[in-house]
């Protein structure tokens, strides 16, 4: 679960950066929010989510991860292609796939909260 985590972060990355080079280059800011998002949600979010699943493997094998890793990772891309498709026509006609989305991703966060609470202080840490 960490590891998938952290592989699904760097190419969330590869494409946030790309995305920001993209809009320096033509200076075009349309797409700054699927950037920040990506960078933030694609990237950060889920990098620490990888190491801390990594650090403390009980919370990795729980129900409440597996359903943290589909959340995140099925509502990341339908909130962020669908405010891509807006952004890009215009159209607002998708805005309702992109709430959905992100209702997806803050389901996750709270299983996700609930998960690393209930760690013990020193429960199944890895050690060195
Ligand atoms: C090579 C790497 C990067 C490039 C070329 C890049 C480029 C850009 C550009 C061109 C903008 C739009 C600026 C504007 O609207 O005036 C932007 C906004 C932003 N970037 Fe990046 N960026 C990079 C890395 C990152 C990283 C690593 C993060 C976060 C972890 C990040 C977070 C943000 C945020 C939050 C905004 C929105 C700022 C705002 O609207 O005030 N960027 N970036």
């Amino acid at each position: 679960m960490g590891l998938r985590f952290l592989k699904i972060s760097v190419v969330y990355f590869t494409i946030a950066v790309l995305i920001g080079l993209v809009m320096g280059i033509i200076h075009n800011f349309t797409l700054t929010s699927v950037h920040a998002h990506f960078n933030l949600l694609g990237w950060v979010s889920m990098a620490l989510f990888g190491i801390i699943y990594c650090i403390f493997p009980s919370a990795a094998q729980t129900r409440l991860a597996k359903a943290h890793f589909w959340l995140h990772n099925i509502g990341l891309p339908l909130m962020q292609g669908a405010l891509f498709i807006v952004l890009v026509t215009g159209n607002p006609g998708l805005t309702i796939v992109t709430i959905i989305g992100s209702l997806l991703i803050v389901l996750g966060v709270i299983l996700f909260a609930i998960n690393i609470l209930n760690l013990k202080s020193n429960q199944n840490r890895i050690s060195n």
